[in-house]
């Protein structure tokens, strides 16, 4: 496939799965912008291994299980990219119990 002039959004970008999508993205030419309850500290190191690969880097600080945060999210990368191809919806949490809890 030809990622040549797209862009994305992954959801839950900072560390884990979605990092490695992210970082992945890139490397394929992807312009990424990724979403994150993490705060801009943390997710610095992203931003600096992305732009690395010579792609766009955004970072958006947002809790996506809020509608309105979900919305905003989307309304400021669309203002900076133009056009959104491609959505991973990464963010989750996985709470892991012992069959017998
Ligand atoms: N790791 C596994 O073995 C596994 C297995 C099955 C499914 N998953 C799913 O894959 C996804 C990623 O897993 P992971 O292990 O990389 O998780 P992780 O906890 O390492 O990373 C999740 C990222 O999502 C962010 N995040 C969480 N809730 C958010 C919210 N409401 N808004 C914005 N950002 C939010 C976190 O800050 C974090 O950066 C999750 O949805 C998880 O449920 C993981």
């Amino acid at each position: 496939m030809n990622f040549t002039g797209k862009t994305a959004i992954v959801t839950g970008g900072c560390r884990g799965i979605g990092y490695s999508i992210l970082h992945k993205l890139a490397e394929l030419g992807v312009d990424v912008g990724f979403v994150d309850i993490a705060s801009i500290a943390d997710a610095q190191n992203t931003i600096e291994q992305v732009k690395l690969l010579g792609r766009k880097c955004e970072f958006f600080s947002a809790d996506i299980s809020n509608l309105n945060q979900a919305e905003s999210t989307v309304r400021y990368f669309l203002d900076i990219f133009g056009h959104i191809d491609i959505l991973e919806n990464n963010a989750g949490v996985n709470k892991d119990f012992s069959f017998l809890d």
